[in-house]
């Protein structure tokens, strides 16, 4: 007999104060939607109206100044609660965006990037050079990876792959949408996944994999990487079926049947995120990926995104 066990999580993070609120996320059992408050939205995109993308581009502490002003507006206790969710295991992920308190996608810019630089520091992307990634789903698209390919589904993955220094965590912005049916984030927490067991104490789950990035990462470099490894006791996941080189036939089958069990598993949820929202989620135990696309001749949509690591101090 199957019995169905619908896990409860507990959301320690609840919480409404002068500058935000933080309250259960209206689509995700494991998420938090944060609301601001629009009064000191406005305030910090007027505080920081002279900066430009490419001032955040060429002066590194430019994007600590946002992160400054933002916490000068919602509180240190707005940065410790986002630091707390995205640390923690039960949860790890939240939504916030915009409220429409613009319509500047650099002013998207700028508020992601305070936003990273509370919680630690975006890795250096070497698709763009800089420290985040705009780019654009179209109907046609002649890339070298799933990234920008409308159509087809874009499978479960974590970020950092084929990076050699941790990506803790993971930000993803919608920028712009046109004609655009279909292609939700997809996430997944590990720990609703009904065969984390299976294949995190599978033999094979502790063997090193080759990583390599094609051409268009612009990185060079091959990584080893083990497929599960563990944090505080918890089982955490590295994978990615497009740059995977595993070396026997044991091992692609592994890799081959983790991923079909990640594609089925009904706790996979496809993310509503409105054009000025983001998610920002823990990349060690969320995995995410992106639904096809309706086929339109005019599909737009840009995506931002920023990874990186948790702040040390
Ligand atoms: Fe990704």
């Amino acid at each position: 007999m199957t019995i169905a066990t619908e896990t409860k999580v507990e959301m320690k993070y609840l919480t409404k104060q002068p500058g935000y609120e933080i309250m259960p996320h209206p689509q995700h059992k494991r998420m938090y939607h944060i609301q601001l408050d629009n009064q000191l939205l406005q305030q910090f995109f007027a505080g920081c109206k002279d900066v430009s993308e490419q001032v955040l581009q060429y002066t590194p502490y430019a994007r600590q100044v946002l992160a400054y002003q933002f916490r000068e507006l919602f509180g240190q206790s707005f940065m410790q609660n986002i630091r707390d969710i995205l640390n923690e295991r039960e949860t790890g992920g939240f939504t916030i965006g915009v409220q429409g308190q613009t319509e500047e996608t650099e002013e998207f810019v700028k508020f992601a990037t305070a936003l990273t630089h509370l919680i630690g520091i975006p890795n250096f992307d070497a698709m763009t050079g800089t420290f985040y990634a705009r780019f654009t789903v179209k109907d046609t698209d002649n890339s070298d990876s799933y990234l920008r390919q409308a159509y087809r589904l874009f499978t479960l993955h974590t970020d950092g792959t084929f990076v050699d220094e941790p990506t803790d965590w993971l930000l993803m912005m919608k920028m712009d949408e046109k004609n655009a049916k279909g292609g939700e984030s997809r996430l997944l927490h590990l720990d609703d996944w009904e065969d984390l067991d299976k294949f995190s104490k599978h033999p094979i789950a502790s063997v090193k994999i080759t990583y390599k990035a094609p051409p268009s990462k612009n990185v060079q470099q091959t990584v080893e990487r083990t497929t599960f490894y563990e944090i505080n006791n918890k089982p955490c996941i590295c994978f990615i079926d497009q740059f995977a080189y595993p070396e026997t036939i044991d091992e692609a089958m592994y890799l081959k049947e983790m991923s079909e069990s990640l594609e089925n598993s009904p706790a996979t949820h496809a993310l509503k995120l409105p054009v000025g929202d983001l998610v920002m989620l823990n990349n060690t135990f969320w995995m995410h990926g992106r639904a096809a696309f309706e086929k339109h001749p005019e599909l737009h949509r840009e995506l931002m995104r920023q990874r990186g690591y948790f702040a040390r101090v």
